[in-house]
């Protein structure tokens, strides 16, 4: 067998970037998933038997009013097209959430561990932004109309600068992006991360005033 020229090693790894970072293809047309096994665990949800999948399976309306704000100290809510919620999404890689954001309020700083995002404004005035892996910022005003594309593991936020409630449409590639609000993993984790005054280079005494606000329990 002939070897590979060295020069070529690098595209071999170019080539097999996408089938690493994506959602696993589905191996069938669909897998609804079976949302009330509680007895099988594996990565994503079991699949419905096919003779019991109907239309509606394919469809929902949670996304056709505002998620719901109350209690969130950032006056945001999301409401996201999960498995539960649309059980023919399952296997397909893909999912859609509805934001919605109180006057004077934000998604604050947070990161999508398994998915990309885009973010199409659908009501109000955003001031929102990336920060990158070499602490590069990258910021935009979007208004209504307007997409903001967020790549994968970066922080980001979107801050409603409207002077009322405004919503947006975020799509994900991975049915389950996951969701890490920056400050809470930060600073409410259960129990606390041990060094976080060193790294923020602040008090002990401020680290305990931050916990109590964002509701770290303990430490
Ligand atoms: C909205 O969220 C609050 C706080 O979590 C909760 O008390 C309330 O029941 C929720 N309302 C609806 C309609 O789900």
């Amino acid at each position: 067998m002939a070897s590979l020229p060295l020069s070529s090693i690098p595209l071999l790894f170019l080539l097999l970037i996408p089938t690493i970072t994506a959602d696993p293809d589905a191996l069938q047309d669909f897998c609804v998933a079976d949302t009330k096994s509680s007895t099988t665990f594996f990565n994503g949800l079991p699949c419905l038997n096919p003779s019991e999948v109907t239309g509606k399976h394919f469809t929902t309306s949670v996304l056709n009013k505002p998620a719901n704000t109350s209690g969130n100290p950032f006056l945001y809510g999301v409401t996201i097209t999960s498995p539960q919620a649309l059980p023919g999404i399952n296997t397909m890689g893909i999912a859609l959430a509805r934001v919605d954001v109180e006057k004077g309020g934000q998604v604050p700083a947070h990161t999508h561990p398994r998915a990309d995002e885009y973010v199409c404004i659908m009501e109000g005035t955003f001031n929102g932004g990336f920060v990158d892996s070499n602490n590069n910022y990258y910021s935009q005003t979007v208004k209504a109309g307007d997409v903001f594309v967020f790549p994968r593991g970066t922080i980001h936020f979107l801050q409603n600068i409207h002077d009322g409630h405004g919503y947006m449409l975020a799509g994900f590639n991975s049915q389950n992006p996951g969701l890490a609000v920056t400050p809470l993993q930060t600073f409410a984790s259960n129990p606390a991360v041990p060094p976080l005054a060193q790294a923020f280079q602040i008090s002990e005494k401020d680290v305990r005033k931050i916990r109590k606000k964002l509701g770290g329990s303990g430490g």
